[in-house]
């Protein structure tokens, strides 16, 4: 998941390839480097560690040549040291790449064999000396591409510079990202367009098996067979200042403090207000299809995954269509029943993710209806799903999710509710009603985060406990295993999400006096719609049986943090904790995307005590484009 990016214009392209790669570090961030071409030679700067380093080594230096190629690494293949960091250069050939080559051992002992010098430990020089095989023998590049390609296996991106031919760069996508730009008398190469936008919104997205030919007067497509291409050009409307921290001190603490913007966003762009009716347009089409949809199959990764797990909720409850929800690097590999009438819906931030976008392709492979809820428009994913529904969260850069997974809850329920009324299983009066209630939640969201200051004392109260234990039930147990992903991927502490009563058929053992519990205990009254679709029971029964976890884990020593709904304060929820936290009261069905709040700003405020890297925390990369 390394982020590349390649330049070819009229400037010196040191300014142009740092910046790209400040906004791509978050694909990987363990070694970065430059190359330039300067009057027929290529200089290659690279440094092990974070891109300062190489802005350090780089100092004041300027070039006169106006082509570049830039790179930003997650390692694979060989330890991140400056030997394997990319640019690799062999003879003429410069070479970036992400992705990983899965034949490059057999390509290596023949080079060997051929008496070639092998550097490094990656498959990416493997690649550079096949490319310098062709043309040393006189091939041109393009050639070269069209020769070697077929000689690779796996997923790869890689941008190509031949000292020869200079004002040629050439982009070739095979797996993983890959766009090309075009600029006024410029064109860019790059693993993702947040790299590029300050320079050009003239995109052309590259599908599997293309090459991009970049040159300083324009762009030209090919496929890897050869044949030429007449791409579409996509102008992109996210504006760079959207890609700035905005003053904040984390690109996550902004993130997580925009979310009723992005939640807003989100919701006004898919409900027709005047009539208060959900309009998803992304699914007009597939409406007819939806009515003999039997069975709803979700996969996605990580908090794509959880917000799945939640959308398995409100898909059961409203459509009345079994769900289950997978892994995406489970799901292929278990050669799941995908019989005709499952509607497959992946769910994903980027639209990038190697395993969601591999179980999207099994999907379309075995002729199933196939929706994609994605945030970045024009993704792999949200190109290649039959339809999309988009989260119009505007980037997100901070690694840890989170106004991304707030505005899939959204998109998931409003898909709920629109999937309810085509099965007839909700009432308009119902959907109305659900309607009218996520209209609200951007200003209840603006309310849960004024508990900001609160959380920051309970964090630093409790950042020094190493074990955390969230447990939450029913539509909240999906939070407490978010909650604990946002403290883990951050803070570097061990934490678990559990279904509460699941509690003491095992992981109760852990519990002593060092394990902070983070209960979840917003109010879930259970709601009912009978056969008419129409509201029919409210209950709470799972609200006390959380308190008897509660109290299951208070009397084997944990300190406890319970965080409930404005009606929980003053109750046993609040004297029996330690700490108590109240969200907004809301309705049940919107009380995950409240909870998610206090889970990101407690995990956000004990990583900043800890000093964490919270917007590049440690072995993660964004967007993961590997398996
Ligand atoms: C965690 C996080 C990851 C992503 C996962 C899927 O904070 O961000 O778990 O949710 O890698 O990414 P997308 O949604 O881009 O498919």
């Amino acid at each position: 998941m390394c982020g590349i990016i390649g330049y070819v214009g009229h400037h010196d392209p040191k300014g142009i390839l740092l910046d790209g790669l400040k906004r791509l570090e978050y694909r990987g961030y363990d070694s970065a480097g430059i190359a330039v071409l300067e009057e027929n030679k290529v200089e290659v700067f690279r440094s092990e560690g974070r891109l300062h380093r190489l802005e350090e080594k780089l100092g004041n230096r300027r070039f006169q040549g106006h082509v570049g190629v830039g790179h930003t690494r997650w390692a694979t293949h060989g330890a991140p040291t400056e030997v394997n960091a990319h640019p690799h250069r062999v003879g003429s050939i410069t070479l970036v790449h992400n992705g990983i080559i899965e034949n490059y051992l057999e390509h290596k002992e023949t080079l060997l064999k051929l008496g070639r010098k092998i550097a490094s430990d990656t498959d990416t020089e493997i690649v550079a000396h096949l490319f310098d095989i062709e043309v040393s023998k006189g091939q041109t590049l393009h050639q070269a591409v069209l020769n070697v390609l077929p000689k690779l296996k796996g997923s790869y991106a890689f941008v190509i510079l031949n000292d020869k031919e200079p004002n040629l760069l050439i982009g070739v996508r095979n797996g993983a990202p890959l766009l090309a730009g075009i600029g006024k008398d410029e064109s860019f190469v790059a693993s993702d367009v947040q790299a590029i936008l300050s320079r050009t919104n003239q995109i052309i997205y590259l599908n599997e098996n293309q090459f991009a030919v970049c040159r300083r007067e324009g762009v030209e497509v090919f496929e890897a067979n050869g044949k030429k291409l007449s791409p579409e050009v996509k102008t992109i409307h996210w504006t760079p200042e959207q890609m700035e921290k905005a003053g904040y001190r984390h690109y996550m603490l902004k993130e997580i403090h925009e979310q009723s913007r992005a939640l807003t966003n989100t919701i006004e762009s898919h409900i027709d207000q005047a009539q208060g009716k959900i309009c998803l347009a992304g699914i007009d089409s597939a409406k007819s299809k939806l009515k003999n949809i039997g069975r709803v199959s979700i996969v996605a990764c990580g908090t794509a995954r959880h917000a799945g797990l939640v959308g398995k909720d409100y898909i059961e409850r409203f459509a009345h269509i079994p769900v289950d929800v997978d892994y995406g690097s489970e799901f292929r590999y278990r050669d799941p029943i995908l019989a005709p009438g499952t509607l497959l819906l992946v769910i994903s931030q980027s639209g990038e993710t190697a395993d969601t976008l591999a179980a999207l392709r099994e999907g379309k492979n075995r002729g199933v209806l196939t929706l994609a809820i994605c945030n970045v428009r024009d993704s792999t994913i949200a190109r290649e799903a039959d339809h999309v529904l988009y989260t119009n969260a505007g980037p997100e850069i901070g690694v840890a999710s989170t106004k991304a997974f707030t505005t899939q809850l959204a998109m998931v329920f409003m898909f709920a509710v629109e999937f309810g009324l085509i099965n007839k299983t909700l009432s308009e009066d119902a959907a109305k009603s659900l309607t009218s209630d996520l209209l609200k939640l951007p200003t209840l969201v603006d309310k849960a985060l004024t508990l900001e200051s609160a959380i920051e004392t309970i964090a630093q109260e409790l950042q020094h406990h190493t074990f955390f234990f969230y447990m939450g039930r029913g539509i909240h147990f999906p939070i407490s295993l978010e909650g604990a992903l946002k403290l883990k991927e951050i803070s570097y502490l061990h934490a678990e999400g559990y279904a509460a009563g699941e509690l003491k058929h095992g992981p109760i053992a852990l519990i002593d006096r060092n394990t902070v519990i983070i209960v979840l205990a917003p109010k879930d009254r259970e709601t009912k719609f009978d056969a008419g679709g129409h509201l029919a029971s409210l209950s709470q029964t799972l609200h006390e049986k959380t308190m008897s976890n509660l109290q299951e884990v208070k009397s084997r020593g944990g300190k406890i943090w319970t965080v409930g709904g404005e009606s929980e304060a003053g109750t046993a929820f609040d004297t029996e904790s330690d700490y108590f936290t109240a969200i907004p009261n809301s309705t049940w069905s919107l009380n995950p995307i409240l909870l998610s709040i206090p889970m990101q700003l407690f995990a956000y405020h004990v990583a900043l005590q800890r000093g964490t890297d919270v917007d590049k925390p440690r072995n993660l990369a964004k967007s993961v484009t590997v398996e």
